[in-house]
């Protein structure tokens, strides 16, 4: 009989039923990795619930009933719904705190508060009502976090079993609102912890405090979380927990991100049929109305306008690089200023960048399969899926050394990296990737390197394992 580890895996968002942001391709894709690891000794039965926002696109959902959850005098109902993706159990809880909120996530903390206060609770209680008992809760950002610290918090009310816990971080500073007023009325007491007091009452840190294993989404995220320049004031707290913090690196989903079969492109390729890529080179000028030209190198920013991603950093660069010859692309929605700044760029350089201000997920890829380089000069970044894909597409990343940027790409040898949050840098390492490109053989080298890399689900996914095995051990 193999051994089964059940898992309890909780998101605010899961591709392709809801996705935001980069946390929608982790928890779309890392459950499934996860369950892929089973074999004779090992079951993994990992199962992934989500809230049913109302913007959830879900087909054959089958209701599993209602319970209801007690908050002072009152009950919340919690209304559950079952679908399955490759084969992945995954349940959607509904209630009024979901319905009250229309987007995933709100500009108004309250309804926030009261969403995932709300379903991190509930989540806790559907194993009991499909019969099946979790080894695991493996939690995923602030939103989530409370179901880490409310299973601790009822293993002591109830006596109960004692569930281990995982909890990821994907961005510290986001650590949630103040949710001490709503986890009372839900029955559930303030620990004395040591954190710090502002700290005390948010959902982040009391997941963190509660949890078995804290796991950043990069090795080097791990290190960085660790000191006072990332640590978003939790840095002595984390480092008087630090043998429970991890860094593991995030995958790509590398069936979807093929640019062998990746429908959206004008020429499908792989790292044999290189020289294919260039009709998505022209393809891609064409359809900006930038000159045809294969010579001139053609640059990318494909990100969210915003500060923590340095595209302030990359519009000064260009606009300081007027003399070497280039082309630029700029694809993203964000902050107005950043957008505005871009635009700017785009008057001063009518011939040469071309901005696209909104959300555009064929675009990117064809970003990624047709331009030379893509500048990543994130101030922070946890882990990154842009540099990934873009190796994985023959797009060669200019990154900086932050977070997953670091242990994804190789200075040199699958791109260029840069240290100090400084257009000066960008702009040397810009240098660099343009006079090697004028070498195609030596720029081949670089592609190939990126695009032979394996940086598939399937190796984070064992580490996982290997650390749900630990923690359920000890
Ligand atoms: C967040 C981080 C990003 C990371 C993603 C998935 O969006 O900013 O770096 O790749 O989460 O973990």
């Amino acid at each position: 009989m193999p051994k089964t580890i059940n898992v309890l895996f909780l998101a605010a968002e899961a591709d392709p039923f809801v996705k935001v942001g980069g946390l929608g391709d982790v928890a779309g894709s890392l459950p499934i990795a996860l369950r892929a690891l089973s074999n004779n000794e090992i079951q993994l039965d990992v199962r992934l619930v989500l809230p049913y926002h109302p913007v959830v696109k879900a087909d054959n959902l089958k209701p599993l009933g209602i319970f209801p959850i007690k908050r002072g005098n009152t009950e919340v109902q919690a209304e559950i719904f079952e679908t399955s993706i490759n084969g992945l159990p995954v349940y959607f809880i509904n209630g009024d705190p979901i319905r009250a909120n229309g987007s995933v996530y709100s500009s108004n903390a309250k309804l926030d508060a009261e969403k995932y206060t709300f379903f991190s609770l509930a989540a806790l209680e559907l194993p009991r009502h499909i019969n099946w008992s979790p080894n695991i809760v493996h939690a995923n950002d602030w939103h989530t976090a409370l179901s880490v610290y409310g299973s601790l918090a009822k293993s002591w009310e109830e006596g109960a079993h004692r569930i281990a816990s995982v909890l990821t971080l994907h961005n510290l500073p986001y650590m949630g609102p103040d949710v001490s007023a709503i986890l009372e009325s839900y029955g559930y007491k303030l620990a004395q912890t040591d954190l710090p007091e502002w700290a005390r009452v948010m959902p982040l840190p009391l997941g963190m405090w509660a949890s078995d294993a804290i796991v950043a989404v990069s090795p080097t995220y791990g290190d960085e979380i660790l000191t006072p320049e990332y640590g978003c004031g939790l840095n002595e707290f984390l480092q008087l927990r630090r043998e429970t913090v991890s860094g593991i690196l995030n995958g790509l989903d590398t069936v979807s991100f093929n640019p062998a079969t990746d429908s959206t492109l004008s020429s499908n390729f792989d790292v044999d049929s290189l020289e294919k890529r260039a009709t998505n080179k022209t393809a891609l000028q064409e359809k900006l109305g930038l000159p045809f030209t294969i010579e001139t190198p053609l640059l990318a920013l494909v990100s969210r306008m915003d500060v923590g991603k340095g595209v302030d950093l990359a519009f000064t660069a260009l606009k300081s690089l007027k003399n070497l010859n280039w082309q630029a692309v700029i694809l993203g929605t964000g902050d107005l200023k950043l957008e505005a700044a871009a635009l700017k760029l785009q008057e001063i350089y009518p011939e040469r960048v071309k901005v696209i201000t909104r959300f555009d997920a064929s675009l990117a890829r064809q970003i990624y399969a047709g331009a030379d380089m893509l500048l990543m000069p994130s101030r922070y970044e946890p882990c990154g899926l842009s540099q990934m894909i873009a190796m994985r597409y023959g797009c060669v990343p200019i990154v900086r050394a932050a977070g997953g940027l670091n242990d994804t790409v190789t200075h040199g040898k699958t791109g260029f990296v840069f240290e100090k949050i400084h257009h000066m840098s960008l702009m040397a390492a810009i240098k660099s990737a343009c006079k090697v490109f004028v070498n195609q053989a030596e720029w081949q080298t670089i592609q190939h390197a990126g695009m032979s890399q394996d940086l598939s689900w399937g190796n984070s996914a064992k580490k996982y394992l290997d650390l749900y095995q630990s923690i359920i051990k000890s």
